[in-house]
């Protein structure tokens, strides 16, 4: 297992649980996000609780100074990290091609550059140390068309099956976490109705990312938490493309 981790989008939802699941299980901690306050409230609240060391990190990751930051923290040779979760994310209220276009930009840089430019950090870093691992928070989205977020994540999706297999003989393993609806803070943020979201096909962060975890010790380039999503992507995966839309059209 892991020593040291680093958690983007730490601060609520599943990177808030990551963060809390690794110094439970003893892991020192890095927190990455934009609001300072709660991610020095969040880190107060862990040393206190599981007695490990957690870094602030305040960095906007839709930013090349704030991916840089970020990156630097993976390439510290001084502290080194030993497991990346890339899994601050955001979605944009309304369709593409309707949206402004220098907001489609920054969700871009946070969904598709942020993971890149930390993966890429990390795994220059965790190579030369004899391994590590990276869990990509990517979606179930990925398993279908579902406009911009949903091809961002199926962008993450394929990076990181590509990864896992080309740096084995590394000894880095790179997971890619696809959940369906979870109860955290994504929703309310990107103004989504999700008032026609059935009951059964919500999960919970805390399990969402034991589920991850277990899958990490299995060796699981793909996570996808829950039987009823694991249907659900089977079906998205094997079903006509133009029907999966149709059905998935609600989405975003
Ligand atoms: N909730 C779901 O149903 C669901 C399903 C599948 C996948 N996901 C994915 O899961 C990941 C986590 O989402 P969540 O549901 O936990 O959402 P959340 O509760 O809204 O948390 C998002 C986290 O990302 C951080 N963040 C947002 N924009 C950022 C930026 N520009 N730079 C740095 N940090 C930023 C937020 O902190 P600050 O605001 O402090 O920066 C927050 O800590 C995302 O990648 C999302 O796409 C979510």
């Amino acid at each position: 297992m892991t020593r040291r981790a680093l958690v983007t989008g730490a601060t609520s939802g599943i990177g808030l649980a990551f963060a809390t699941e690794l110094a439970h299980r003893g892991h020192d901690l890095v927190v990455v996000a934009r609001t300072t306050d709660r991610l020095e409230a969040v880190a107060e609240q862990l040393r206190a609780k599981h007695r490990v060391e957690v870094d602030v990190l305040t960095a906007d990751l839709s930013t090349d100074a704030g991916m840089e930051a970020a990156a630097n923290a993976l390439t510290d040779t001084t502290r080194p990290v030993d497991l990346l979760v890339n899994n601050a994310g955001a979605s944009l209220a309304g369709w593409f091609g309707t949206t402004d276009i220098a907001d489609e930009d920054r969700q871009l840089d946070l969904l598709v550059r942020a993971p890149m430019h930390l993966m890429d950090a990390a795994i220059k870093s965790m190579a030369g140390r004899g391994g590590g691992a990276i869990i990509n928070v990517s979606s179930v989205a990925a398993f279908t068309p579902r406009g911009v977020y949903s091809a961002h994540k199926a962008w993450l999706l394929n990076l990181s099956r590509w990864a896992d297999v080309h740096y084995d003989d590394v000894n880095i393993a790179v997971q890619a976490l696809c959940p369906g609806f979870v109860r955290t803070e994504f929703h309310q943020r990107g103004e989504m109705d999700i008032s026609g979201v059935p009951r059964w096909m919500w999960l919970r962060a805390d399990k969402v990312v034991a589920t991850s975890l277990r899958d990490l010790t299995r060796d699981k380039p793909v996570s996808i938490p829950s039987l009823r999503y694991k249907t659900l992507a089977a079906l998205a995966r094997h079903l006509p493309a133009p029907f999966v839309t149709r059905v998935a059209k609600r989405g975003r």
